[in-house]
């Protein structure tokens, strides 16, 4: 088991006092506890009792994931894990919020030649500024004002504790798999100009810095204390990027301004409305032969109603209101819809082990047609030349 003293420090980053640490420990240990242990249980409890319970009352076995879930519903089990559950992440995010208020807000040393530039005025879509996704407390777009920089210290080390540190010291393991996975598709592929939607800190916004060497880097998110503590980061990392907030349904490029354009776990949190309009400002934003390249959840499998069932806690328990229908989405349908050409468009699929701790944690062997249900999905789309 990691721990939470790997996550690698930088200029920005509040771990917190002696006091503060032994609470985030706790709060790493019971959540690793909560899905390597309890997770699993699910799957003897619904087996041996739950399904079997739900067949003899109805007449027939459950074969969708709302009758999973009414038969889960009824077992004192289930209650006590998504009480747990629930509780475990609610424990992630206050045990780093009291360092986080006792600490000065993070200064860029100004050093590596990036910029930040906040917009005046800004209305964040609704569907990102009316929920505290994943229930971290004030959401990505709290802002006490200038300098404020509390949400992006609180995101950078609660994602740590909530992801049990699989996303890597820099919690970068999504843009890593993503650029590896877009240099091995496309050898030749060298952008000049990349964007990053829904950038948040820059986790994987940073990642592009050393696979495309010279490239330049901008990130865009609606939080501006996210991208303040974000600028903060890459600054102090020697990173040079770009922080502008902004919609990414609509932002304020020109048009045909980049080479490649990404988003990373970004779309599952938009709504059925924005992400077809997300797609289509990705096309507007690409120069001629640019690419479109997003990573996010995968499929639900409709084979396996049990493991819908359970992705869908995610939804019902921690308040990720579009994680339900953005999986059953035709991604590529809406990149063709969006004005890609079809034969332009592909999908993947890349096994982590951070999908299987979130979700499952049934092990299961690498490269098997399970492993690959539990990977992240890949779209990618080129615009024509
Ligand atoms: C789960 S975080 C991922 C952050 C980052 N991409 C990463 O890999 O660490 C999702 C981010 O998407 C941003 N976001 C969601 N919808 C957005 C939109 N319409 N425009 C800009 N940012 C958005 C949120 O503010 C949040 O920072």
């Amino acid at each position: 088991m990691k721990s939470i003293i790997d996550q690698a420090g930088h200029g920005a980053l509040v771990k917190g006092g002696h006091d503060d640490r032994a609470a985030q420990d706790f709060a790493f240990t019971l959540r690793n506890f909560v899905t390597s242990e309890l997770m699993p249980a699910n799957r003897i409890v619904y087996d041996r009792r739950a399904g079997p319970r739900h067949a003899r009352q109805t007449g027939a076995p459950a074969t969708t994931p709302q009758q999973v879930r009414a038969a889960m519903g009824a077992d004192s089990w289930y209650k006590f894990y998504v009480s747990a559950r629930r509780t475990s992440q609610e424990l992630i995010w206050s045990s780093v919020i009291p360092a986080v208020e006792a600490a000065a807000p993070a200064a860029a040393p100004a050093s590596a030649g990036g910029t930040l530039t906040l917009a005046e005025d800004f209305v964040p879509p609704r569907y990102i500024a009316a929920i505290d996704i994943h229930c971290m407390p004030g959401g990505y777009c709290a802002d006490r004002g200038p300098g404020d920089t509390a949400a992006g210290a609180v995101y950078d080390r609660g994602v740590y504790l909530y992801m049990s540190g699989l996303m890597g010291p820099m919690n970068d393991a999504v843009g890593q798999l993503a650029a590896r996975w877009l240099k091995s598709r496309l050898p030749d592929f060298a952008p000049a100009t990349i964007l990053d939607l829904g950038c948040g800190v820059g986790h994987s916004t940073l990642a592009y810095a050393p696979a495309y060497p010279g490239a330049v880097l901008h990130g865009l998110d609606c939080g501006a204390a996210l991208l303040r503590y974000g600028h903060a980061r890459a600054e102090s990392l020697g990173v040079p990027v770009h922080f502008q907030q902004g919609d990414a349904e609509h932002t304020p490029y020109a048009d045909a301004s980049f080479d490649l354009v990404t988003s990373h776990i970004v779309l599952h949190e938009t709504s059925t409305r924005a992400l077809p309009a997300i797609l289509k400002e990705c096309h507007r934003l690409l120069k001629p032969g640019g690419v479109m390249l997003h990573i996010d959840q995968p499929r639900f499998d409709d084979s396996d109603p049990y493991a819908t069932f359970l992705q869908e806690n995610e939804t019902y328990y921690n308040n990720e209101p579009f994680w339900r229908q953005y999986r059953r989405i035709d991604l590529a349908a809406v990149a063709e819809a969006a004005g890609f050409a079809a034969d332009a468009i592909e999908t993947d699929v890349l096994t982590a082990a951070v999908v299987q701790q979130s979700q499952n944690n049934e092990k299961v062997a690498a490269e098997s047609a399970a492993a690959r249900k539990r990977g992240f999905s890949v779209l990618l789309a080129r615009k024509s030349a």
